[in-house]
């Protein structure tokens, strides 16, 4: 008992001196020939018949791979028995590491993709944030050069889905000194040009309020 307890133990020993990246090197020149049926990445069910390799354990693996070395079986078993009759236990022990590690390699792969795609989402949500700001920017100065007048304030200042830059103006009259009411605008892009539409142009119509809420007010809640 206590001898082959000792050699379990030196066994342990040993595989774990080995480091893990030979043991891999090693287990993916094995695993070339097996990748025929199994898929590249082990994902594939072997002539439609085996379960999926790639990720599972690696204990589960070797064992596997030794029954059908031994050789017992269906036909498919003695298909595989062909595979594997010319392994080592070493080979065997690292072509197992190897395809239990192909999940691992997967999700990192997959991590990866994520990771470049969050980067991706992050770097065009700041330029559309910039491309917004400069645009409510030019509506401000467009307006600013139609009204004339020394002090514009303006709120709630957004842009629409059908990029209509939407807001409240007030404007100071240069006489007074004293500020208008804030007055509803929006203003469309066409050909380049900002048109701005403004209560404070057309009075205050109904037909105007209307377009106003459709365009900028149901946003707002
Ligand atoms: C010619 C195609 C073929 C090749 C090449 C092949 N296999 Fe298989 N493998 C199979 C088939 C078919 C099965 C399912 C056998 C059965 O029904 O038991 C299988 C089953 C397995 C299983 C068990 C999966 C399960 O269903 O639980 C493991 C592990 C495995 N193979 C490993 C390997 C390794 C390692 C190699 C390379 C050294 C290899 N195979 C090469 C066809 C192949």
């Amino acid at each position: 008992m206590f001898k082959v307890l000792t050699s379990i133990f030196i066994f342990t020993m040993l595989s774990h001196a080995k480091s893990n990246t030979e043991t891999i090197k090693i287990g993916k020149e094995i695993f070339a020939k097996c990748a025929v049926c199994h898929g590249a990445d082990g994902r594939k069910k072997a002539l439609g018949k085996s379960e999926i390799i790639g990720g599972r354990p690696a204990e589960e693996i070797e064992r596997k791979v030794k029954e059908y070395k031994a050789g017992t079986g269906s036909l498919y078993g003695k298909i595989m028995k062909g595979n594997v009759i010319s392994l080592s236990d070493y080979d065997i022990r690292n072509v197992a590491e190897y395809i239990s590690s192909l999940d691992k390699q997967s999700e990192a792969a997959i991590r990866m993709e994520r990771e470049k795609i969050a980067t991706r989402i992050e770097r065009t949500e700041k330029i559309e944030k910039a491309k917004k700001a400069s645009r409510i920017k030019r509506v401000k100065k467009t307006i600013g050069k139609m009204i004339n007048s020394d002090k514009i304030e303006y709120k709630h200042l957004f842009i629409n889905p059908d990029d209509a830059v939407c807001g409240y103006i007030r404007a100071m009259n240069r006489d007074t000194g004293l500020f208008s009411n804030y007055k509803k605008f929006v203003s469309y892009p066409i050909d380049g040009e900002e048109i701005v539409s403004a209560e404070d142009r057309y009075g205050k119509s109904p037909m105007f309020d209307d377009m106003w809420y459709k365009a900028c007010g149901k946003y707002l809640n």
